[in-house]
């Protein structure tokens, strides 16, 4: 019955919107109706600026770490074994993307995978973190720096010899590239909004 309830809890962490609910408390702005409608760090930065945008990548990533934790804390394991914290992760990925709290709507995953990831295997979180801020400056476009991270952090994944850690590796590019379908048609059409750094800003 624990187990229930734990993950029950690592759902209701993921499914907090927090850019959301960040917007509407200090900005009186719902993100949702404006840029790109998404409610994770890129939208934040975009509509309410850096502070607004760092604190949502902060909270969004925290959410994942501490579902990811909760059995550790709790004492609880399953069949997984060692991989039980990546259930955990997942049920606060699956908040995030299907939110209770959004009309089982949400955002694109990634900062709350990086939150699993970050609890999972730190040193895999580094090399992911990395990669995403000099992909980042590379693209100027966040979802394609996204989509690229995921697919790069699968590959290094199997340096660690985990099957779990490249399994879910896997499933999360899959899904982080299906969330951001619309983003690769702007992408295509030459229309996906920049952040204003990186070589490969156009002004
Ligand atoms: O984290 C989501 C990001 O990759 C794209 O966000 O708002 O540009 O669709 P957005």
């Amino acid at each position: 019955m624990k187990i229930i309830g734990l993950l029950i809890l690592a759902y209701l962490l993921g499914a907090i919107p927090n850019g959301v609910w960040v917007g509407k408390l200090f900005f009186q702005t719902d993100i949702r109706q404006a840029g790109s409608g998404n409610i994770g760090t890129t939208n934040t930065y975009r509509v309410l600026g850096p502070y607004a945008g760092s604190a949502v990548m902060v909270l969004d990533i925290a959410k994942g770490t501490v579902a990811t934790l909760l059995p550790t804390w709790g004492h609880v394991t399953t069949v997984l074994g060692s991989a039980t914290p990546l259930l955990f992760g997942l049920f606060a990925i699956l908040g995030h993307t299907v939110s209770v709290f959004d009309h089982f709507k949400g955002g694109k995953a990634v900062a709350t995978s990086a939150g699993m990831l970050l609890a999972y295997n730190p040193i895999m979180f580094v090399i992911a973190a990395s990669l995403w801020v000099g992909l980042i400056y590379w693209t100027s476009m966040v979802s394609l720096a996204s989509m690229i991270a995921f697919t790069l952090i699968t590959i290094i994944s199997l340096f660690f010899q985990d099957p779990y850690l490249t399994g879910i590796a896997l499933v999360l590019t899959v899904f982080v590239f299906y969330r951001h379908r619309t983003n690769i048609q702007r992408i295509r059409q030459g229309t996906e909004s920049m952040v204003p750094f990186g070589r490969g800003y156009r002004r």
